[in-house]
């Protein structure tokens, strides 16, 4: 018979490596597409789930774009830190972001009205803000 048992057991690895052909094929037109207006399609897993961390906790003072502009961010003094200031960003390692977003302000030195979001956030999560935080500054 054509169809043996041993072509059977190959069957499912046949359909497996279609699919992957089928999948990257989607994902290299949508890279394409990146150049539009939508950036976000470009961002990393860890950027995606902090942009959504970022735009629940953090865009009513620093801003949906990250200038430091946010609604609540007239009422600060001082204001919230610019993220599109990317000497200002340049000069803050990764962990020092880490431990402001953990501790505050008042826990680096810095104005109190900047909340501390360690006991809200895991340490995963405040990772995945920083990596979004940094798109902000990326010079293209
Ligand atoms: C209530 C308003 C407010 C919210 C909400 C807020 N921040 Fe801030 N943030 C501030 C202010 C004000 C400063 C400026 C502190 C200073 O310069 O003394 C600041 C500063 C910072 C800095 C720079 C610290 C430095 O060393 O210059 C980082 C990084 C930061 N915030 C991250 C975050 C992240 C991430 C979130 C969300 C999880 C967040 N902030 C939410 C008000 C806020």
């Amino acid at each position: 018979m054509f169809f043996s048992f041993r072509n059977f057991k190959i069957l499912p690895a046949i359909l497996l490596s279609l699919s992957l052909i089928c999948c990257s094929g989607r994902n290299s037109t949508s890279l394409k597409q990146t150049s539009g207006s939508d950036s976000s399609k470009s961002l990393t897993y860890e950027e995606r789930q902090g942009r959504q961390l970022y735009k629940k906790y953090c865009a009513v003072c620093h801003g949906e774009e990250g200038k430091g502009d946010g609604f609540n961010a007239f009422n600060l003094d001082p204001k919230p830190r610019n993220f599109t200031d990317s000497i200002y960003m340049s000069a803050l390692s990764d962990e020092r972001i880490v431990e402001t977003i953990s501790q505050g302000g008042r826990g680096v030195n810095r104005s109190m009205l900047m909340p501390t979001w360690g006991g809200r956030l895991k340490r995963e999560e405040i990772k995945y803000v920083v990596s979004y935080i940094r798109r902000f500054s990326y010079s293209e």
